[in-house]
């Protein structure tokens, strides 16, 4: 990494440094370090940057399928044989563990190649007309997919690689032209990514990025009238306030969660214990699938508690440079205050430390409070950070029902050695995914991965996603008008 150097944007094939601005200093959350500099766009220049997708798409739309795909496939081999380097930066940048920051590069690698698979064997279908009551075998229609257009693609710091490719690869595939607006946070590891992209041969204008500020840039570019797509990944707060702007524009949206564990009385309690750990404290809780509560019924809630405690206290804390790390500083001292109130206001209305409750810097300790009520913030508010809430029910029924309550509706969770009944609750959770028997989680890739209320709007997952940024297209041939 040179940390001199001003990233510059990849716009129409060159990376071009903005002339107007001061640089932005992307500094490190692990020791405020300098990781590098990002321009801060202009309107002219992000003006340039979205006219140079526009230009290209039609010919992009018009390349070979198994050409596209040629370049996914040398674009992911790009992105491996990169991964210490990239890999490296994550850790700098949004102190990532290393084990964790190598995993995200490798399964976007993955990504890609699974991407071009999908994006070869795509169909399309014909359809007759007598199908339909009255209709008539004389009219056919030719059902083909097209792209939206220019999308624009905006990712959260957490994962600045795997969420920015898990746009852009479906998005190239399916024959659109994409602007990467990265994290602020995480930009400099996202431009090392499109750089990897950009040397398996795109065509100029194909992929671009623009960087700056969201609350400078982002409004400006979100009602570009030359955006046709908005594939947004973030906060609920930012998600709405982009919703607010783009009434006409076709919008994807993964946002904020709350994913609840629910422990039944039946579940294997330290099966449930090692994923809730698992789920609730890597890369200190900054994931949206993070388990954000616990729902134990109170029969064996003691007990799922001790394991938990003494699951935790194994954790090692501290730099992500160091092996085997999981809880690492939080990205911000923003977001450590804001971790910090919830679990203080918490305990003043009576939860429990069970163990945790420190902070060193920007560094929390993982935390498990227990006894939390519902009139408590940190019942329903999404920390993103290493602190579990453990809730006590005294039914499975009060366990769905809090769980409903949430405004969020991304994953849950269903602890339980009986299947029948873990589908029955399943039925009744108003969330994108259940999981029964493992923590809430992305992948695979390849499948449907959304979230329902503030959790977003519209399905990711490498064929859902393809279909989300195409739409169809008809041609209906009309037979008997043709005769004679
Ligand atoms: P964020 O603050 O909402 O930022 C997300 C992206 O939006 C960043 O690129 C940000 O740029 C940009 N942005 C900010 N203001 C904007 C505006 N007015 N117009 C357009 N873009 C704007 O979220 P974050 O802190 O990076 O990520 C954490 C949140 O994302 C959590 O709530 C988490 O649950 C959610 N998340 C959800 C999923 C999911 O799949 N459901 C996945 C990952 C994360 P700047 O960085 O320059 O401000
Ligand atoms: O932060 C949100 C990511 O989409 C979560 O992915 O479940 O693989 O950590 P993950």
């Amino acid at each position: 990494m040179n940390q001199e150097k001003v990233f510059g944007n990849l716009i129409d094939g060159e990376w071009r440094v903005s002339q107007e601005n001061q640089p932005i200093e992307v500094l490190s959350p692990v020791d405020g370090s300098l990781v590098g500099k990002l321009s801060s766009m202009s309107h002219q220049e992000l003006d340039q940057a979205i006219a140079a997708a526009k230009h290209a798409q039609k010919s992009w739309a018009a390349y070979p399928v198994y050409r596209k795909a040629q370049l996914m496939y040398k674009a992911a081999d790009l992105l491996e044989q990169r991964v210490e380097e990239i890999s490296d930066c994550l850790v700098m940048e949004i102190a990532k563990d290393k084990k964790s920051a190598v995993s995200e590069v490798i399964r976007s690698a993955d990504l890609l190649r699974y991407t071009a698979d999908v994006g070869k064997s795509l169909q399309g279908e014909a359809i007759f007309g007598d199908s339909f009551p009255g209709g008539s075998r004389d009219k056919m229609s030719c059902v083909t997919r097209v792209p939206v257009g220019t999308v624009l693609a905006i990712s959260p710091f957490n994962y600045p690689v795997n969420l920015a490719i898990s746009k852009i690869g479906p998005a190239l595939m399916g024959g659109n032209t994409v602007i990467l607006k990265p994290a602020t946070q995480g930009a400099v590891s996202a431009l090392m990514m499109v750089q990897a992209l950009q040397e398996a041969g795109l065509p100029a204008g194909v992929l671009n990025t623009v960087t700056g500020l969201g609350s400078v840039i982002g409004d400006y570019v979100v009602s570009h009238k030359d955006v046709n797509f908005i594939n947004f990944t973030g906060s609920t707060e930012v998600g709405q306030h982009i919703s607010s702007l783009t009434s006409m524009t076709p919008v994807i949206m993964e946002l904020g969660g709350k994913d609840a564990a629910i422990v039944l009385e039946d579940a294997d309690l330290d099966f449930a214990a090692d994923n809730i750990v698992d789920g609730a404290y890597s890369y200190s809780g900054q994931r949206c699938t993070a388990v954000k509560r616990i729902l134990v019924l109170d029969s064996v809630a003691d007990q799922l508690v001790e394991k938990l405690k003494a699951r935790i206290e194994r954790l090692k804390v501290g730099d992500p440079r160091e092996k085997g790390v999981t809880v690492t500083p939080l990205v911000s001292k923003k977001s450590a205050d804001f971790v910090e109130h919830l679990m203080r206001t918490a305990v003043e209305k009576g939860a429990h430390i069970v163990t945790g409750g420190k902070r060193e810097e920007n560094l929390l300790y993982p935390t498990l409070l227990d006894h939390v009520t519902t009139d408590m913030d940190i019942a329903w508010v999404e920390p993103f950070g290493p602190v579990l809430p453990v809730i006590r029910v005294a039914s499975v029924e009060e366990a769905i029902e809090i769980a409903n309550r949430s405004e969020y509706g991304l994953q849950s969770s269903v602890f339980t050695n009986n299947l029948n009944k873990a589908f029955a609750i399943a039925a009744q959770l108003e969330v994108g995914t259940v999981q029964i028997n493992n923590k809430p989680e992305r992948g695979p890739d390849n499948f449907p991965f959304l979230g329902v209320k503030s959790s977003g709007m519209g399905t990711q997952g490498v064929r859902y996603s393809i279909e989300s940024m195409t739409r169809p297209k008809a041609v209906t041939i009309n037979l008997a008008s043709n005769e004679g």
